[in-house]
């Protein structure tokens, strides 16, 4: 939640700080557009000033088309997703202290503020917002007048604080430098040519350099053209370590499309093919990315918990039927919020998979953390790099989608279920359930998916005529069963999210005990039909399923795979998908959902980048 961005260069001249600071506001918006602000400093040391819109980023922007800003060497930026304070231009950041000297920007929840804000007013400081985030900027315009070193100044108040932050501050008598601190929220520098940055994500700054450095927990770091000087809250000295950035800047550009969620959705047979990209050693066997737990740990684990959020979890529900399946150890599939507050069950023989886009969902990185107190080993699956979650995980395995700008996840959901197959033949194969041959056809099959997505893709045009003729709908039910269950949810999601139509999915097993009283003329449901070629005569139990609805009045929408003719008299309308394998089919099954989605959302006239009330990154529980 919230974006924040940091720059300082050795010239004003250009105005690069403040294009810099909007640019990577742009990249970063997703993250929350409740308001959004800038604050430069002069070189000459005699100005410090800000400009704050409430809304999107777009309303800043003609603010200061209007007034223009004078050039500036330092820049801090800040995109809003309100929790103090209602959100409109006041309380948009940045906060000013009293005297206009300093100005900070913050990500998080100060959760002590309503203590710290009775402590400034019994010293008489008034406060004018109804943030959080403006009690640090009066605490540190405080310190820095005993301590007039800013960095030293904000570490010292950081300390102070409970709950979650990331801060940014400029002081109007230090032009050349940008300080932040982070506990529990992200930040990662980007180093230029005497230039540098901050950012909550690499997106904000790929655009000038894909040379990173990673803080760790609870660090301060201070920027210059030239240096980048990092410490830990304690005062100590830390070398931060660097990486290069892998995603393409042109990657978080809409590319001629209409919104990132349509490019993104088009982006699904490159990102899988990425995830699949160098996977194997010379051997032939499976490898992953970044692997700090002992193999022989993971030939004992007795039981597998994925724990992640929204789509992430419906990524880990369509993984526990392909991992149960190949390597035959028990998978549960936990919502990360609900995982530590309900005393789970684990032990060092339990392996727990994070899954997450962002690698920066607060409540994902609480459960990893809580999984590793009891013991456990935790494997990460993350979108991006410099993120929370893999540091602070036993083992990674990166899904390579590139960056997702679209609110509502697309690509990384496929690339999810990618990695997480990649997981599974790992493990089958390290423990011996599954022969290297096994492993090397279902790779094969892998790797001949994208071309079956790319298929649906092309033959999209009905699947969106049927979108816009239902851009009226008030309510559409999602049934599926066994894999197709998750895809059902997720596509449910997709339409709420999107379109702000109620959807829900559900087992289409589950219908006779309950969702069939939904059912009603005309109530239009879709249905994803597993493959005729699977086991257990599911294909027929869940045609039994479309009668049933059907002869209540349901409008069926059905997905099937070509060549499933049985489907034909029961469907309302069919989208046939190829053939794919039964437990890889969501990888193709849910891409009409949410080419549905997207443009039922466009016929309405809706933002389908940046959806009402969410945020892309939630960094707060
Ligand atoms: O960054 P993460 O993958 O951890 O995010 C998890 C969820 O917040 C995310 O998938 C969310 O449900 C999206 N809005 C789905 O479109």
């Amino acid at each position: 939640m919230c974006g924040i961005v940091g720059y300082v260069g050795a010239q004003e001249a250009n105005g690069r700080p403040l294009e810099v600071a909007m640019g990577g506001l742009a990249r970063l918006e997703y993250r929350g557009y409740d308001s959004a602000g800038v604050a430069l400093v002069t070189a000459d040391r005699s100005r410090l000033v800000t400009a704050k819109k409430a809304g999107k980023l777009v309303n800043l922007s003609e603010a200061l088309a209007a007034q223009p800003l004078p050039l500036a060497t330092a820049s801090i930026g800040h995109t809003r997703w309100a929790t103090h304070g209602a959100p409109n231009d006041l309380n948009a950041h940045p906060h000013l202290s009293a005297d206009g000297s300093i100005a900070v920007i913050h990500n998080g929840i100060v959760e002590n503020f309503a203590v710290l804000r009775a402590e400034l007013a019994s010293r008489g400081v008034t406060l004018v917002s109804e943030t959080d985030t403006e009690v640090v900027a009066h605490l540190l315009a405080e310190t820095y007048a005993q301590t007039p070193d800013l960095a030293e100044a904000l570490r010292l108040v950081a300390r102070r604080l409970h709950g979650t932050f990331t801060l940014l501050a400029v002081h109007v008598d230090s032009p050349s430098l940008v300080v932040g601190a982070r506990h529990d929220s992200p930040l990662v520098v980007g180093l230029g040519e005497g230039e540098n940055f901050l950012g909550s994500d690499v997106a904000a700054f790929i655009a000038h350099t894909r040379e990173a450095m990673e803080l760790g927990q609870d660090q301060v770091v201070s920027i210059t053209p030239d240096e980048v000087r990092v410490m830990d809250f304690d005062g100590n000295q830390v070398e931060p370590r660097r990486f290069t950035v892998d995603w393409d800047a042109a990657a978080a550009e809409k590319g001629g499309f209409a919104s990132f969620m349509d490019k993104e959705i088009h982006d699904q047979p490159q990102a899988v093919a990425d995830t699949l990209l160098g996977r194997t050693d010379a051997a032939g066997h499976l490898v992953l990315d970044d692997l700090r737990v002992d193999e022989a740990v993971l030939r004992q684990v007795d039981k597998i918990i994925v724990v992640a959020c929204g789509t992430a979890a419906y990524a880990g529900q369509v993984a526990k039927y392909a991992i149960e399946h190949w390597c035959r150890i028990p998978v549960e599939v936990e919502l990360a919020h609900e995982f530590r507050y309900r005393d789970p069950v684990v032990d060092s023989r339990t392996l727990v998979v994070a899954v997450s886009q962002s690698g920066e969902t607060m409540d994902t990185l609480m459960a990893v953390r809580h999984a590793r107190e009891q013991g456990a080993k935790v494997l990460a699956i993350v979108n991006t790099h410099g993120s929370t979650i893999p540091r602070e995980s036993d083992a990674v395995l990166y899904t390579h989608a590139g960056p997702e700008v679209a609110v509502a996840s697309t690509k990384a959901f496929l690339a999810q279920i990618t990695a997480a197959y990649l997981l599974g033949l790992y493990l089958a194969q390290l423990r011996g359930t599954k022969f290297t041959d096994e492993v090397t056809t279902i790779l094969d099959e892998l790797r001949a998916v994208p071309e079956k997505i790319q298929k649906v893709l092309d033959g999209a045009e009905t699947i969106r005529e049927t979108a816009r003729a239902m851009a009226s709908t008030t309510s559409v039910l999602f049934l599926g069963r066994h894999v197709g269950y998750p895809v059902a949810m997720e596509g449910a999601l997709k339409l709420k999210e999107l379109a702000y139509i109620h959807a829900e999915g559900f087992a289409a097993g589950e219908l006779k005990h309950g969702p069939i009283a939904l059912i009603e003329e005309g109530q239009p449901v879709f249905v994803v039909v597993p493959s005729p070629r699977g086991r257990d005569s599911l294909h027929s139990k869940v045609i039994s399923s479309i009668q049933e609805i059907r002869a209540r009045g349901a409008h069926t929408l059905v997905i099937a795979e070509e060549g499933d003719d049985a489907v034909l008299p029961f469907a309302d309308e069919v989208f046939f998908v190829p053939q794919t394998p039964v437990l890889l089919a969501p990888l193709v099954s849910v891409v009409p959902l949410q080419i549905f989605a997207c443009e039922l959302a466009t016929a309405k006239g809706l933002d389908v980048d940046q959806p009402r009330n969410l945020a892309k990154s939630v960094t707060v529980e």
